[in-house]
């Protein structure tokens, strides 16, 4: 029988500050972009992320990847440095980026890609609320 390949996923939450705006833009123009996202001294979000790994499901332990380890790696490269933080000061791989949730996602991505080792990182889904989310696949 041919082997399964299955995504799992496992959903974390943080919390952080940011602020989003552009050196190159005047104050008119990053308040119009970017409207109340601008602030002059940040706001906060409560973040959910949600990482899926795609591969086949090993016969031995019936899993593509132990969720615990799956946790504690993003825990470990993304959740402790970002929470209850502000992520346009306080997170050195995120120095010189508007910190969008389309941004961050990609940073993201960049930080586990390397660091999943079962299965492969096969999306990563970042909610800034819960209606507004983005999906990124490492096109
Ligand atoms: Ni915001």
């Amino acid at each position: 029988m041919k082997t399964p390949i299955v995504c799992v996923t496992r959903q974390l939450h943080f919390s952080s500050a940011h602020r989003l705006f552009n050196q190159a833009f005047s104050a008119g123009k990053n308040s119009e972009i970017f409207g109340k996202c601008n602030n002059e001294n940040g706001h906060g979000h409560n973040y959910t992320i949600e990482v899926t790994v795609r591969g086949p499901v090993d016969p031995e332990t019936g899993y593509v990847i132990d969720l615990k380890v799956l946790k504690s790696v993003v825990d470990e490269l993304i959740v402790d440095d970002c929470d209850h933080k502000h992520l346009n000061f306080d997170v050195p791989w995120l120095t010189g980026i508007i910190p969008t949730a389309e941004n961050l996602v990609v940073a993201f991505w960049n930080r586990l890609q390397p660091k999943i080792i079962q299965g492969k990182l096969h999306a990563i889904r970042l909610y800034e609320t819960e209606r507004n989310f983005v999906d990124y696949f490492g096109e």
